[in-house]
């Protein structure tokens, strides 16, 4: 029997683990797929780079991307390079050329997932993309296989290791937000462009990969709000803390009367749930499904080894389809392609919030901020003001009850044009 052949287009942290894996593995894969998994070709930017891992096998070291696209005994490309310039190019003209492909990358499937779907659909082949979200953690496999039968009523996730690192860093350790940044990217979890770690960017790409399992439509990258970790300060973890809460970077999105409501944000979570014990690089989603319930998935969401053991998961269900001949899943839907989401907008749905105001101590303050607060139907929960007499600048923090997104930014927007308020309002939701 013909053994299954790959291109591996990127040998950075992923591309290299997957390799030691196929390698370290090879006896076991064996005896899964009755098949040797052999790497053909890997193709790279620079190929005069000091690689510390190399396949034993010499495989022909290319910057060509055409070379792995038009050599016939490559069964399955691996795209391990990342962004959504050449790897769209490269997934494209394989798919066309009638090649299964597997990627871990989640900002190529968010931006130019319908078409490509679309084009796999064609084509009869494999798009397979586990690694794509949640590193380690087999999240696509049970929306796609396990839960397919429920209707998803709300998914929530800590989906972004390196955010998750720099927070459980500066929560835990004290670190300041640069040096936990630094720290991730030594470890290899952050992406070229960290911006999409920390600005919440690459959370919001493998929530979109979600949504479309979930839900079977597209939901558009560009109507999604996204919010980032870069402004959190060490003030409102730690009153956060005091309050029972920890601050986590969340992916979330619910149905409600066939709406979607979904975004990107900072949150503070009840300390004692579980999402917001996930610390370090790890990751973690809930899934709450009409018959199953709430299911809660944690684990290692980005490095070499946990991301390549979900790249070669795909490999070996492909190389499982080719042998049956059967049509491989892609999305979990017959219909390709999907409708684009019905989407609620984002002043309409509720919450409550953490605000931290920064004011001027006189007399009068709390009175007016609650005035204001309640002028606008939103009702306070908690109140702590922790200024010394001789401050000027003083922190006061409020927790409000659940209220519409809209009611919270119009009242914010009064209450920052007070003089007593001397820096914009913080305010995040609460969950
Ligand atoms: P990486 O370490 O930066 O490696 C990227 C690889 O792609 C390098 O080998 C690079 O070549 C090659 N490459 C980049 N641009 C290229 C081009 N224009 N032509 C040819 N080769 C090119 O990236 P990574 O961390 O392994 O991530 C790879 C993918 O997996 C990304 O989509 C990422 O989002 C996703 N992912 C990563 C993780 C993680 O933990 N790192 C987890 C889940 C998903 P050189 O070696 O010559 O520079
Ligand atoms: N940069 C990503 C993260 C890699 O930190 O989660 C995993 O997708």
């Amino acid at each position: 029997m013909k053994n299954i052949h790959l291109g591996i287009a990127g040998f950075g942290t992923v591309g290299t683990g997957l390799a030691k894996i196929i390698e370290k593995n090879a006896d076991w894969i064996e005896k899964r797929i009755d098949k040797k998994l052999i790497i053909d070709k890997i193709l790279v930017q620079n190929k005069s780079k000091e690689r510390s891992f190399l396949p034993s096998n010499n495989p022909f070291i290319t910057d060509n991307y055409k070379e792995l696209i038009n050599d016939e005994q490559i069964d399955i490309i691996v795209e391990l390079m990342g962004g959504k310039d050449l790897a769209y190019t490269l997934v494209k003209e394989a798919l066309a050329a009638g090649k299964h492909v597997v990627t871990a990358n989640k900002y190529l499937l968010a931006v130019h997932g319908k078409e490509l779907f679309a084009l796999a659909s064609t084509h009869n082949v494999g798009l397979f993309y586990e690694a794509s979200v949640a590193g380690g953690i087999p999240v696509i496999k049970t929306l796609r296989e396990s839960l397919t039968g429920d209707k998803i009523e709300h998914i929530c996730g800590i989906l972004n290791g390196t955010a998750n690192y720099i927070l459980s860093e500066m929560t835990a350790n004290g670190i300041d937000f640069k040096k936990a940044l630094e720290q991730a990217q030594d470890l290899g979890y952050a992406e070229s462009d960290p911006t999409f770690d920390i600005e919440g960017i690459d959370t919001a790409h493998k929530l979109i990969v979600l949504i479309r399992l979930a839900f079977g439509v597209d939901y558009p990258l560009e109507e999604l709000p996204i919010y980032g970790i870069s402004q959190i300060t060490k003030q409102d973890i730690h009153f956060a803390q005091e309050l029972g809460y920890t601050i986590k970077l969340l992916a979330h999105v619910a149905e409600t009367d066939g709406k979607l409501e979904a975004g990107v944000f900072p949150v503070l979570m009840p300390s004692h749930l579980l999402l917001a014990k996930t610390d370090s690089n790890y990751n973690a989603i809930s899934i709450t499904g009409n018959a199953a319930g709430a299911i809660t998935l944690h684990g290692q969401g980005a490095g070499d080894f946990p991301t390549g053991s979900a790249v070669l998961a795909d490999i070996l269900e492909l190389a499982k389809h080719m042998h049956t001949q059967t049509q491989p899943d892609n999305t979990g839907f017959n219909n390709s392609p999907l409708q684009d989401a019905q989407m609620l907008a984002p002043e309409f749905a509720t919450s409550a919030y953490y605000f931290r105001f920064t004011v001027k101590d006189k007399p009068g303050v709390m009175a007016s901020l609650s005035t204001c607060l309640a002028k606008h139907n939103i009702s306070i929960a908690q109140a702590v003001q922790k200024g010394k007499p001789q401050d000027i600048e003083t922190p006061i923090v409020f927790t409000t009850h659940t209220a519409s997104t809209k009611d919270i930014f119009t009242a914010l927007e009064d209450i920052d044009k007070h003089d007593f308020i001397l820096k914009p309002t913080v305010a995040y939701r609460i969950f």
